[in-house]
């Protein structure tokens, strides 16, 4: 194909099939808030690592690293190759923007000014702010002396539920994640704030539906309402407190940008619960994870392979399955032109699993991320890449990990059902979070 015609389209067959395969299931687990049910659904059935294999297949039957599927109505991309993922996610927001119009339309039922959603001068101000409050340049965040301290007591609590009720389960850990949550964005007075938290779930419950559901405006109101009357009493060394001051009609928009942290906080918990897993599983690995709790000088705030083991909690179960962009004008590739207001869609998991790049892709390999070598090469992108990546990565990584330390330290776990995550067999391409359940033993001595 010559770089002058359209990119390479997909027959109505593999259209179809990636439908059904990759994004009906995907889009069924619940973009903004998991569904428990289908995600045990998803890992009984093995549904991501038939996604993967429906992917490999597309990529071996049309090698261009581009592909438009053949849709009704709309124009649709997927990302096949590496270097295309690393082409389309540096070149955001222009051309490839990440406000599309399905997270448009799913974001506008609670943070319809939210930085992702947000274009031109917006956006670039919105960015400025987060990247300000989530310090999205430093490994150790700036308020680390009153961050790690909540996760240290909240990991205490967590660990008592635990051993009352004789097992850890994510009814334990939740509520308990979700205090510190609360504690770390807005200060301590919000620690039992659970209406906020259950605001938020049943705007999200909403926003899984996007469009298709009539959004709620008073509720919406009511929930951002509450958001500012919390940023505005936020305490000193609170994420929150960069944006005290500020008013909602700020063109910044501070209360929109606050939500997507209750939110995604939510799934760096997820994120933590299963590499507690990989850890309560991989007898090597933890021995190295308690060799550097125990050597650590750091208070916490280096943990290296600690990080390591939560980003391949994240490799091999993103909880950012899709990466969605969408066109604002016409690109020329090697292998075509993509036309404007084209979606463009990047399965993660197909690039983090594909066992052809990363021969070690099913297994967990901390030393993956210790190595720092070529995952250019491989599109291993769990933060995503470019001027619109996380700015949390960071600071998430800082927190899951002290969450780590503590509980490692707090008690051996043993997880139930442990034939889930052999180290002598693949990885399940699902790991359902919701049932996990692990047995508190003695601390390690
Ligand atoms: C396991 C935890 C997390 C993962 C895997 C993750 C991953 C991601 C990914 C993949 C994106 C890009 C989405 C896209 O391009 O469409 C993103 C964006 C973003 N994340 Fe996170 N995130 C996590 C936690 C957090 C936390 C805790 C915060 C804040 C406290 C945060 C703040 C943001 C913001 C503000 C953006 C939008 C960036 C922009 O539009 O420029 N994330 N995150």
């Amino acid at each position: 194909m010559s770089p002058s015609g359209a990119l390479p389209r997909a027959s109505v067959a593999d259209s179809l099939g990636f439908l059904a395969d990759v994004f009906i299931p995907t889009a069924a687990k619940g973009p903004l808030i998991r569904r428990p049910r289908v995600e045990g659904l998803a890992e009984r059935l093995g549904l991501d690592r038939r996604a993967v294999r429906r992917m490999q297949k597309l990529d071996r039957k049309y090698p261009g690293g581009l592909l438009l599927l053949r849709l009704p109505l709309r124009n649709q991309a997927l990302v096949l190759r590496p270097g295309h993922l690393h082409a389309v996610l540096s070149q955001s927001p222009d051309p490839f923007s990440p406000a599309s119009s399905e997270k448009r339309a799913a974001l506008a039922h609670f943070e319809p000014r939210y930085v992702l959603v947000s274009t031109g001068a917006e956006r670039t101000a919105r960015r400025a702010l987060q990247e300000q409050a989530l310090d999205t340049a430093s490994p150790v965040h700036r308020l680390a002396d009153s961050l790690l301290p909540i996760i240290r007591e909240e990991a205490e609590a967590m660990m008592q539920g635990a051993r009352s009720k004789g097992v850890l389960d994510w009814d334990v850990f939740n509520p308990a994640w979700q205090r510190a949550v609360r504690r770390i964005i807005f200060g301590d007075a919000a620690r039992d704030d659970t209406e906020l938290t259950e605001m938020l779930t049943r705007l999200r419950k909403d926003a899984n539906w996007s469009a298709l559901k009539p959004k709620r405006r008073q509720v919406r109101e009511a929930f951002l309402g509450r958001v500012q009357e919390r940023i505005d009493t936020a305490a000193p060394g609170s994420l929150a407190a960069v944006m005290r001051g500020r008013d909602e009609s700020d063109p910044d928009a501070p209360r929109d940008q606050v939500p997507q942290w209750l939110f995604a906080f939510e799934t760096s918990g997820f994120a933590a619960f299963r590499a507690l897993a990989l850890l309560a599983t991989h007898r090597n690995e933890a021995r190295l994870a308690l060799e550097e709790i125990a050597s650590d000088r750091s208070g916490g705030r280096r943990l290296p392979f600690l990080r390591a083991t939560v980003l391949e909690s994240v490799r091999l179960w993103p909880t950012t399955p899709m990466i969605l962009r969408q066109t604002t004008r016409e690109t020329v590739w090697d292998a075509g032109t993509m036309p404007a207001k084209c979606g463009v869609l990047i399965y993660v998991p197909y690039f983090h699993r594909d066992t052809r790049r990363l021969p070690l892709a099913d297994r967990f390999d901390p030393a993956l991320w210790l190595r720092g070598d070529g995952q250019e090469d491989w599109g291993v992108v769990p933060f995503s890449a470019g001027p619109a990546s996380c700015p949390g990565r960071h600071l998430v990584l800082l927190c899951t990990s002290a969450l780590l330390s503590n509980l490692l330290r707090g008690a051996d776990f043993t997880l139930q059902d442990a034939g889930r995550l052999s180290p002598e067999r693949p990885l399940p391409g699902t790991l359902n979070n919701f049932s996990l359940r692990f047995i508190p033993g003695e601390p390690p001595s």
